[in-house]
């Protein structure tokens, strides 16, 4: 993957007939303000590059993108997983006179407290794909999250169906305990299993959650629930990343194939363990709307205009408030219709059907 291109993380772009950017990649310099022009500069803050392959490609993309495309300045960075970065970011963003802050929180402690500081400076707050509990940001853009654990839940199901198992033992590997995403991606899969597990359809086998999404951390759950329980027939990982730690489990043990797991982001991995026949099921979840949604809010405030388009509620779990929201649908992907990830250009052809994959990408219409 990117890692070692932290410079990508950080990319500032010019506002149109602005000023010269002052080079300083925390924004912290001290020059602040709105580079004389009366558009206001937006900071994008991002959580990782390492639970999923999303942020330092699709997000950072499609927001730069949004940003170039209307003229205004945004200052994007990645927290790298570190929530003294975090915070870092967030203080060098404020006092560079952000007018919106947008932020991944990399959990709700740390997010609500860089959330309370942008407010008490006076900048608009986003919440771009996890709620911040108690935080109070302005707006929220993300997915419907427990629709995404929903499909999860009827994809593995689906799968384990056409595998003909009599009552099929299903592990499941959670998101971060901490996002509050992982809790509705949960809440949607959970509503479809446990009624299975109830009526003894499905046999509830082990659950766990990998703490900050960490793969490998991920793969060394699903190893030892697979030391425990040996007959695990199906497993609902919460994202392709896991998918494919759990993957590279099954494949140690030649397993892989007959255990259906499933995945969530289309990440080229995933597409590609579902075209081996390895993963049942990923999620997409078009990011190019997620981040053109959060600019238009961010671009409206910039410019001083009242937003129009959060027109949703989400109430917060925590606080009981509603946060104004934006929320998008997700497509269940499969064999059959990992074409349409492509036609969509979330990610291309070349990327996907690489030499290996070249022969399952014909069977799948990808052409
Ligand atoms: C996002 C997922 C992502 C996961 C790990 C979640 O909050 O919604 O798309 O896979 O975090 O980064």
């Amino acid at each position: 993957m990117r890692k070692g291109l932290f410079a990508l993380a950080a990319v500032g772009l010019l506002a149109t007939g602005s000023m010269a950017a002052c080079g300083d990649d925390n924004g912290d310099s001290g020059s602040g303000g709105d580079s004389g022009s009366s558009t206001g500069k937006v900071g994008v803050i991002l959580p990782d590059t390492k639970s999923s392959a999303r942020w330092a490609t699709a997000d950072l993309k499609y927001l730069t993108d949004a940003f170039k495309a209307a003229g205004v300045q945004a200052d994007i960075q990645n927290a790298q997983g570190d929530k003294t970065q975090f915070q870092t970011i967030a203080d060098g963003m404020i006092s560079s006179g952000v007018k919106v802050l947008i932020i991944v929180n990399l959990d709700s402690g740390t997010g609500k407290a860089v959330l309370d500081k942008a407010k008490a400076a006076g900048i608009a707050t986003i919440d771009y794909d996890r709620l911040t509990l108690n935080g109070g940001a302005d707006y929220y853009v993300s997915f419907d999250n427990v629709k995404v654990g929903e499909l999860q839940g009827q994809g593995l199901v689906d799968c384990l169906k056409a595998k003909n198992y009599t009552k099929p033992v299903v592990a499941e590997l959670n998101g971060s305990p901490t996002d509050n995403n992982a809790t509705l991606f949960a809440q949607g899969y959970d509503s479809v299993l446990n009624p299975l597990y109830a009526d003894g359809t499905l046999v509830k086998g082990p659950n766990q959650s990998v703490p900050d999404w960490d793969n490998a951390q991920g793969g060394t759950i699903f190893e030892q629930m697979l030391t425990q329980k040996k007959d695990i027939k199906g497993v609902l990982a919460a994202n392709d990343g896991l998918g494919n730690a759990v993957i590279s489990v099954l494949k140690k043990n030649k397993l892989n194939g007959q255990v259906p797991v499933t995945g969530q982001d289309a990440t080229v991995q995933g597409l590609q363990n579902i075209l081996a026949g390895d993963q049942c099921m990923t999620v997409y979840k078009a990011i190019k709307q997620e981040a053109d949604a959060a600019s238009e809010l961010a671009i409206a405030i910039a410019k001083g205009q009242k937003p129009t388009t959060a027109t949703g509620k989400v109430t917060d779990p925590e606080s009981k408030k509603d946060v104004a929201s934006v929320l998008l649908t997700p497509q269940a992907i499969t064999k059959e219709n990992v074409k349409d990830v492509i036609a969509d250009g979330f990610v291309t052809k070349a990327e996907v059907c690489t030499a290996e994959f070249a022969k399952a990408c014909t069977d799948a219409g990808i052409s």
